[in-house]
Order: structure tokens, then sequence, then C-alpha cells
């Protein structure tokens, strides 16, 4: 089985999580548009839906889901995204798509967090990946310097503006063995409008697809 096939196995195992009346946050990437096309079957569950991007806003608009906004509908019962790595504390790195504060957003918004991912994407150690850091543009190079403090590597995403109109760093080389201290502290530095930690806020649910299924794991 292939990868774009696992990320199709976990987006349809979390259509479980879809009850009448939901209000359903809707996350970005490509996990999540198997997802949002499966969602459409399911379309008279739902009770609202609020997207995390202007591309998975279109994606939901062209298969008719009416897209709301969460000025308008409060709290979410759920949210259901993506990852780029997890950790067996639920923790993530999201943002590969360049949609983390929005992500966040509905995160925090939402009772549940459902978070779907392949198998690639489980790690003992976050930071492989590189850390995605959405910046305010003239504070860009001031920022990377603050990373550099910590032996990260920042690389400017180059012809890339997030929904938000700002600019994301990709930050490589880092060993994140404490992620609720870390997004905490980096959070907190000027000019950074969110990093793509998503420790504080973890995932309540993930559903990760290997070649023998899907496995469910909840955060206790
Ligand atoms: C987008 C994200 C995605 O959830 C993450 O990049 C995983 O993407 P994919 O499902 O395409 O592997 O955080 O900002």
């Amino acid at each position: 089985m292939d990868q774009a096939a696992r990320k199709q196995q976990a987006a349809q195992a979390a259509l479980e999580f879809i009850k009448p009346g939901v209000t359903l946050g809707v996350g970005t990437g490509s996990t999540v548009n198997f997802f949002i096309d499966e969602l459409v079957r399911h379309r008279d569950d739902l009770a609202a839906i609020v997207a995390s991007s202007r591309a998975t806003e279109a994606r939901l608009r062209a298969r008719g889901l009416t897209v709301s906004e969460l000025e308008d509908t409060g709290d979410l019962d759920l949210y259901v995204d993506g990852a780029d790595e997890a950790n067996k504390h639920f923790h993530l790195i999201k943002g590969g798509g360049g949609a983390l504060t929005r992500e966040k957003i509905l995160a925090a918004a939402s009772r549940k967090f459902v978070c779907i991912i392949d198998q690639s994407k489980w790690v003992a150690t976050l930071g492989q990946f590189p850390l995605p850091v959405e910046v305010i543009p003239m504070a860009r190079s001031w920022v990377a310097r603050q990373f550099l403090k910590v032996r990260g590597q920042p690389v400017w995403r180059e012809n890339f503006v997030t929904d938000n109109g700002n600019h994301i760093l990709d930050v490589r080389n880092l060993q994140i063995t404490n992620p609720v201290e870390f997004e905490s502290r980096f959070n907190q530095v000027p000019g950074v409008v969110t990093v793509g930690l998503f420790a504080n806020r973890p995932a309540d649910v993930i559903l990760m697809a290997d070649d023998s299924g899907v496995k469910r794991l909840d955060r206790r």
C-alpha cells in the first residue's frame, strides 16, 4: 500500500466521529483532502463547517458544502486535521502546508481534535521535520536569529505568503525534547505569529494508518 492509500484510510476512519448536528473544523493538506472528499456523503449531519485555510475552504465549497466563520459558530465539537510529525504524547508538528496559525486556532476552539496520519509521521522526538514558524514579514530575519541561538537552522520559505499575509520560516536541525516548553518559549518571541508545534493543545485522538489498517490511539 502506498502512502496516499494509507492517508486515505486514516481519513476514512475519521468519519466515525461525524455525528448528527456536529460543528466541524477542517484542517489542511493531502490527508484532509481525502477526508473532505468523503465528508460529502455525511453532509446532512453537519450543522456547520469551518475551514483552516483558503485551500480547504475552496475544496469544501467545490463539493457543495457551506463554509461558516468561527466568528459565527462559536466553539466547535470536532476538529479533524493531519500532521507532519506526531509523538506518543500526541504532540504534533504541523504547518507543512503553511496553514498552522488557523489550524491552531481551530484546534484550540474544538472540544475534540482528531489527527489523521500515516505511520511515516510517527516519531520518538519531534524535530526531524523542519518546524514551520509563521512570522510577521518585517521581523523575519530577527526571528530567524533567535532560532540560531538554539542551533536551529531557519530557512525562509520563499515565494510563499500565508493566508494571513505573513511569511514562514522552516527551522531545521531541532531536537524538541520538551515540546510544551519550546512552544511556549518561541510563541513569545516578538514577530512570531505562531510556531507549528501543537503541544499545549495536543491531539485527543490519533488515527494512524499502516499496512495492517488504522490504529486508534486515545490520549488519556
Ligand atoms: C498543513 C498541515 C498538514 O496537516 C501537514 O502538513 C500534513 O500534510 P499532509 O496531510 O499533506 O501530509 O499542517 O499546514
